[in-house]
Order: C-alpha cells, then structure tokens, then sequence
C-alpha cells in the first residue's frame, strides 16, 4: 500500500469503479496513474476468472494490461465499447474535464467516444468550480508548429483565454512526442470561462488534432479521498 494519501484515494476510486464491471464487458482501460490502479486491479478479477477485453488508451496501458493478462482488443475488432474507465487532470461540476497530462487525449478522446459509458476515477484534488488550473494540452501535428501555436493563441482570445501556450518537453529534453508520433502544446490560460466554445474553436484550427478538453463523455466521477468515495453524475 502506497504511503502517499492522494495515492490511496486513486486506488479507492479505481476499486470503486471495478464494481461496474462485469462478465463480458468491452472496456476502454484509461492512462495515467489513477487509471494504473484500475489496470492493476483488473488484472487480478481477470486472473481469478473474469472474462473481458480491453482497448487500452496507451501503449503504456498496452504494456501493463499485457503483463497482467488481460485480454486486449482494437476499435478495428471491437468499435463499440461498453464502459471506459480514465483518470482526469481536473473536472467541473458538469463533469467537464481537462485530460492529457500524460499525453494521451488523443487516444483517451477516441476510445471514450466509442464508449456507451465513460467513467472518471479521480482523487478529490482534481475538482474545480472552473477548469483551467491545469494547463490544458492540445495535440498537434510537427508541421508548422510555430503557425498552429500562434493560431491558438489568437483564437483563444475571443473565448477570453490568454497566456503562455508552451511546446511539451519529454524526458530527453527533446519535444515530447505521443503515440500517434504528435507534440503537445501546453495551454497556460488560467480559468477558461468558456470550455465550450474554447473547444470548437481549437478543433477548427488546422495542425490541431485533438484537444485536452472532455465535454459531453463523462456519465460519472469517482471522486476518492480517505474518507471514500464519492460518486458524481450517473455511472448507470
Ligand atoms: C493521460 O493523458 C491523462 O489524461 C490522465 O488520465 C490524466 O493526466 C490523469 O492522470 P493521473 O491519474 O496520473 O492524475
């Protein structure tokens, strides 16, 4: 057991989260470290005999699932999922999020949406009343990365988003680059007052693949402390 509290909330959520999930489930297995607790305690339900098939959001997630034994799938083989579970960089009261901190929305984005369900599994640090303490990650294509930055920040204006819109370093000190072979541009606004309108206008911008801001997916939060949980929305 980990001795770091927010840790042990991420493991409660996960738990939580495991008791929606039953025998012959399509699952989208999320990124990032709340959502290696689920992985982690899947595997176990799964080497005491539960059948499912998971799409993993990651190759990190791939590489864990595997070592655990955990079937996989493709949204090739299996394009309609019954329930995915992610973690999140931080939710609003209408359970809006902001994802990417691990670099991975484009994934998550896509294997959400082909998800009858989504549930977010969080630590309670992650509520806000409005998004935007968390930078928000916007993926986007190597060509003309300085033109699609420049373009961003112009367009963010109007949704009243202003600041620092920076190129995500990796470990090696190089951009970082994510499994669709994308850098990300971090979005240092501060508080968005219109994520909505934010969203569609990023998506409009030619060089942006796909954005950090979740609207509309998620059914219900998990949100853990050491307390317990809580759950938000309707997980169904
Ligand atoms: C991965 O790209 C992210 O969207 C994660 O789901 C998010 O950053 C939450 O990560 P943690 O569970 O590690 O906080």
């Amino acid at each position: 057991m980990s001795a770091d509290p927010a840790d042990q909330a991420k493991r409660l959520a996960a738990a939580r989260a495991l008791e929606l999930v039953g025998p012959g489930m399509k699952l989208g297995l999320g990124t990032g470290s709340t959502a290696k607790h689920f992985v982690d305690l899947l595997g176990i339900r799964v080497r005491d005999g539960l059948k499912v098939v998971g799409v993993p959001t990651s190759e990190a997630t791939r590489a864990q699932a595997e070592s655990l034994g955990i079937p996989l799938t493709t949204l090739e083989e299996t394009p309609e999922l019954d329930l995915t579970i992610d973690g999140a960089d931080e939710f609003d009261p209408q359970l809006r999020l902001i994802k990417g901190g691990g670099g991975a929305l484009l994934r998550e984005k896509i294997v959400a949406s082909a998800s009858k369900r989504m549930v977010v599994i969080t630590d309670n640090s992650k509520r806000v009343a409005t998004l935007g303490r968390f930078p928000l990650p916007v993926e986007v294509v190597r060509f003309g990365l300085e033109a699609t930055r420049r373009r961003i920040i112009r367009d963010a204006v109007r949704y009243g988003c202003e600041g620092e819109v920076v190129l995500r370093p990796g470990k090696d000190g190089r951009p970082f680059v994510t499994d669709e072979g994308h850098h990300i541009l971090d979005c240092r606004f501060g508080q968005l007052p219109d994520p909505d309108g934010l969203a569609s206008a990023l998506v409009a911008i030619p060089g942006v693949v796909e954005h950090g801001l979740f609207i509309g997916l998620a059914c219900a939060v998990f949100v853990a402390d050491l307390s317990g949980v809580v759950v938000e929305g309707n997980p169904g």
